[in-house]
């Protein structure tokens, strides 16, 4: 039972809350900003002015030209616009992804894949990172677009981004896309310096609403619209401005922005002193992704044998636990995700997959607590006591499946 304590989310992969500054400006901007951005007089442009004020926001975030932002409905918007705007601008080709994509740039490649265009989906190693080489390999004379995430959603790698696209800039005149979604307050997200074309965002992962993104687009980079109609968003994305979310989107990511000197470092620590707790008490689990400075912060990602993930969830959120088996946005699958098998995991550890991320609320406490829980849990759910043995080192774990500790930091 959870008593009186208050839940602990440790979700913030799946979302994020909103910041209360954020829904403050949100509501101002609902009350004075009501007004059709498109509309010549005083209320239409006091709209018009939240909404370049959020594009500049966010631009200055990038370290973009505001000009070269698309406000999008989410960030499977804004994925869904890169891959198919580019692929209609410039007609049937070969399109390069990695295994590890979300879905919403797996599933968009197998439909253009279905519309006549070719597409290599590039493997990873057992930390879910994409060699260069492999990249290397299925780049070819006709592939028009790479789209490369920036950190993965489920175990938190963190892609060599500036390697593997300075390899495709050495090799071929494809453009890159980067689905930078999960790294929003978690890594730096400078386009000049990660050098892509084009670069997704989701508001409410990073403390904004939800149904809010943005697509930045490389000046010249030509993007055919896939949702027609008028001519806002410089005519790339029809439809009155979603005016509110906007603003949220401008200023969340602008706060964002601003604590991830000290929100990324203390994020990591919680999460390494999360993974230590879990390997420690529950025997035979392994760390899944990559360890240390390769992984997101805040990222603690496990495969827990002879744990049914699900039933786990679900056990730990009776205990006031909020966590994720696997990725929540692929909730409802009863396939395997595509990232663990692309790791190599075998689906017996699959299916004990769990995914706790911290937030910038989370504290040490929380951690500690969520730790003790998965470790009971983990045990009522194979029919044993906690195990209080220090666990059993394997020999020569693979790199991606570890129980050793991942360097604490900050
Ligand atoms: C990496 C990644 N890309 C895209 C999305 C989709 O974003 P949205 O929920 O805003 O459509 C998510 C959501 O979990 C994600 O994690």
């Amino acid at each position: 039972m959870a008593g009186a304590l208050p839940p602990v989310y440790l979700d913030h992969a799946a979302t994020t809350p909103t910041r209360p500054e954020v829904w403050r400006a949100m509501a101002a901007a609902e009350a004075d900003g009501f007004g059709n951005p498109s509309s010549p007089h005083a209320a239409g442009r006091a709209a018009r002015a939240l909404v370049d004020d959020a594009r500049d926001r966010l631009a200055a975030v990038l370290g973009a030209d505001p000009g070269g932002l698309v406000f999008t409905g989410g960030g499977s918007d804004a994925d869904n616009l890169a891959l198919r705007g580019v692929a209609a601008a410039m007609g049937p080709g070969h399109l390069v992804v990695s295994a590890v994509e979300h879905e919403a740039v797996l599933r968009t490649a197998a439909a253009l894949e279905a519309a006549g265009w070719a597409v290599t989906r590039v493997g990873v190693d057992r930390t879910g990172r994409v060699d260069p080489d492999r990249l290397g390999a299925a780049l070819r004379p006709e592939t028009r677009l790479v789209s490369i995430m920036t950190a993965n959603n489920e175990i938190g790698s963190i892609q060599p981004l500036g390697e593997l696209v300075a390899f495709v800039r050495r090799r071929s005149a494809a453009l890159v896309h980067t689905d930078a979604v999960q790294a929003l307050g978690r890594l730096p997200l400078d386009v000049a310096a990660l050098d892509v074309d084009l670069l997704t965002l989701s508001a409410h992962k990073g403390y904004g609403p939800k149904g809010v993104g943005a697509l930045w687009v490389r000046r010249g980079v030509a993007l055919v619209p896939q949702c027609t109609g008028g001519l806002q968003e410089r005519g790339l994305r029809a439809g009155t401005e979603n005016v509110t979310g906007i603003v949220g989107l401008g200023l969340a990511a602008e706060l964002a922005e601003a604590e991830r000197p000290t929100q990324a470092p203390r994020q990591r620590a919680l999460a390494d002193r999360l993974v230590r707790a879990v390997l420690a008490g529950v025997s035979g689990a392994l760390a899944t992704g990559a360890a240390g400075d390769g992984r997101l912060p805040g990222f603690a990602t496990f495969a827990l044998p002879g744990v049914p993930a699900d039933l786990l969830v679900l056990r730990l959120d009776r205990a006031g636990i909020q966590v994720s088996a696997g990725s929540a946005c692929a909730s409802g699958a009863s396939h395997p995700s595509p990232v663990l098998e692309a790791i190599g995991l075998p689906p017996a550890l699959g299916a004990g997959a769990l995914r706790c991320t911290t937030g910038r609320a989370t504290t040490a406490a929380e951690v500690d607590r969520a730790a003790a829980a998965v470790v009971a849990a983990a045990a009522a759910l194979r029919g044993t006591t906690a195990d209080p043995r220090p666990p059993r080192r394997r020999r020569g774990p693979s790199p991606g499946l570890s129980r050793e500790a991942p360097t604490v930091r900050g």
